[in-house]
């Protein structure tokens, strides 16, 4: 076994065992004890704490020696006890694609069978096609799984959409950074056994409909050698979780939330159909905004859900953690500012390393929120929205307190069907917050928008 081997062989395992993927943290660890470094080297390499590798590590051995019953399991001798392993049917099959049945793992306690001769081959065969059917996984176009902190409701909310309520249609969505990419990557090993095909697909390069269904169908063609007529007619006869992630690269720039751009109208029908139709498989849109078809298709005892995603709560400060901040009073104070967005938070984060020395009351004493690299995330953001819609928001931006809408009409000039279109659409790109006071609601912008917005002018 090489390291690249142990590596899956070790992902497999913590998945199979706690249901998530090894992070690009716990990876490095392993890495660097199969080349006996030491914590130091790998926290240099990685930019992160000593002590906090350190932690990390020490979960990982307790994780993997309870999953292969070996008490003695540790970074000295991890290389020597993988080397004296075997893995059952673990195989990568072309573009990065991976077949997963049953992992065999010989015990760890009894080198000489590692060296054992053919019967004990014949028993692991055995073992290898009595396995539970093969989940054909593409993963292929995904990132990389990183630390992931909390989402049990999410999680379990999702999970009984998708294996108890047989939902067909899921969408995902929330502003850039909060996490949807990451939470569904938590999700696929928790069902991925219900499933006969898992595929992932970005829309960063946009793709036209037919381009991806020529892909899907041949993705699928490819696994079973037959040509298949059409992708629903695959939907009908597997059970295939389907998740396409950054689908607003297909909606138009400048127009209200939801608009399709010319040449991609037609994946409103194909959304439709597969909501409508009775096939097994499920489809998870991840986007900023949700596709315009959607609402009058959900409901709660329809096939088609949303799962609107906010940031994070307390948890968010082990990303304070994991970046060496000092102040953990303050933390919750922070996170309340950024709305809990962990990219945000990664981003401030890294900030208050390099500008204040982990200082977090030295970076709040600044009368303004200081944005940093988020300026150019929320100008692209900006940017997308019509011009009725950045009227509102450069309004808004200058009423320290939350709003009625009345009073929107009042000072804006623009009709009001055009006023409550734009604050509808800027609330289905969750950019206006609305708050509640006694039986009126008022709106107000996130703290970071807001900012951002007096800057400009
Ligand atoms: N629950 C979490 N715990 C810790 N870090 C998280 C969590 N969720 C997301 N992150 C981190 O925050 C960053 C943004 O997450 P992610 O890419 O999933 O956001 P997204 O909503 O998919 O954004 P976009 O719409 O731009 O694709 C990533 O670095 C991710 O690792
Ligand atoms: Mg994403």
């Amino acid at each position: 076994m090489d390291v690249e081997e142990a590596l899956k062989f070790t992902d497999n395992l913590a998945l199979t065992t706690t249901g998530k993927h090894l992070d690009s943290l716990q990876k490095a660890i392993l890495r660097g004890a199969w080349d006996n470094q030491k914590y130091k080297e790998i926290a240099e390499q990685h930019h992160r704490s000593e002590k906090y590798v350190k932690e990390v590590g020490f979960k990982l051995w307790k994780i993997l020696s309870s999953a292969l019953d070996d008490e003695k399991l540790c970074k000295a001798n991890f290389r020597a006890k993988l080397e004296n392993l075997r893995v059952g049917n673990v195989s990568l099959v072309g573009n990065g694609c991976i077949h997963i049945g049953n992992i065999s793992a010989e015990s760890l306690h009894s080198p000489e069978v590692s060296q054992s001769e053919p019967q004990d081959k014949d028993k692991f065969k055995e073992k290898a096609s009595n396995s539970e059917p093969q989940v054909h996984l593409d993963l292929s176009d995904a990132p990389e799984p990183n630390l992931f902190y909390n989402r049990t409701s999410e999680l379990t909310t999702l999970k009984q959409w998708i294996l108890e309520n047989r939902t067909r249609l899921i969408t995902i969505y929330g502003l850039s950074g909060i996490g949807k990419t990451a939470l569904t990557l938590q999700l696929i090993p928790q069902i991925q056994h219900e499933f006969d095909y898992i595929i992932y697909r970005s829309f960063r390069n946009s793709p036209p409909l037919p381009t991806l269904q020529t892909n899907l169908i041949q993705f699928v063609s490819q696994q079973q050698d037959i040509e298949l007529p059409s992708l629903i007619e695959h939907l009908r006869s597997h059970r295939c979780l389907l998740i396409l992630d950054d689908v607003q690269t297909i909606f138009s720039s400048g127009q209200l939330a939801g608009h399709y751009q010319p040449g991609y109208e037609n994946y409103g029908t194909f959304f439709k159909q597969l909501a409508e139709s009775s096939h097994n498989s499920c489809l998870i849109l991840l986007t900023w905004e949700k596709p315009r078809e959607i609402a009058a298709l959900e409901g709660e005892n329809r096939p088609c859900k949303s799962l609107q995603l906010n940031g994070l709560g307390a948890e968010a400060g082990e990303i304070f953690r994991e970046k060496g901040l000092a102040e953990e009073e303050k933390w919750s104070q922070l996170i309340d500012l950024y709305r809990g967005n962990p990219l945000w938070l990664n981003i401030v984060a890294t900030m208050i390393q390099d500008l204040f020395g982990g200082s977090v009351s030295e970076f709040l004493s600044y009368d303004t929120l200081f944005l940093g690299d988020l300026e150019c995330l929320l100008h692209q953001k900006c940017d997308r929205l019509t011009e009725s819609e950045k009227q509102v928001i450069s309004w808004l931006a200058s009423e320290a307190e939350p709003v009625e809408i009345s009073k929107f009409s009042a000072n804006l000039e623009l009709s009001r069907s055009a006023l409550l279109q734009a604050v509808q659409s800027l609330g289905r790109r969750l950019l206006i917050e609305k708050v509640k006071q006694g039986d009126k609601t008022l709106f107000t912008l996130q703290p970071v928008l807001m900012e951002y917005l007096k800057n400009q002018h």
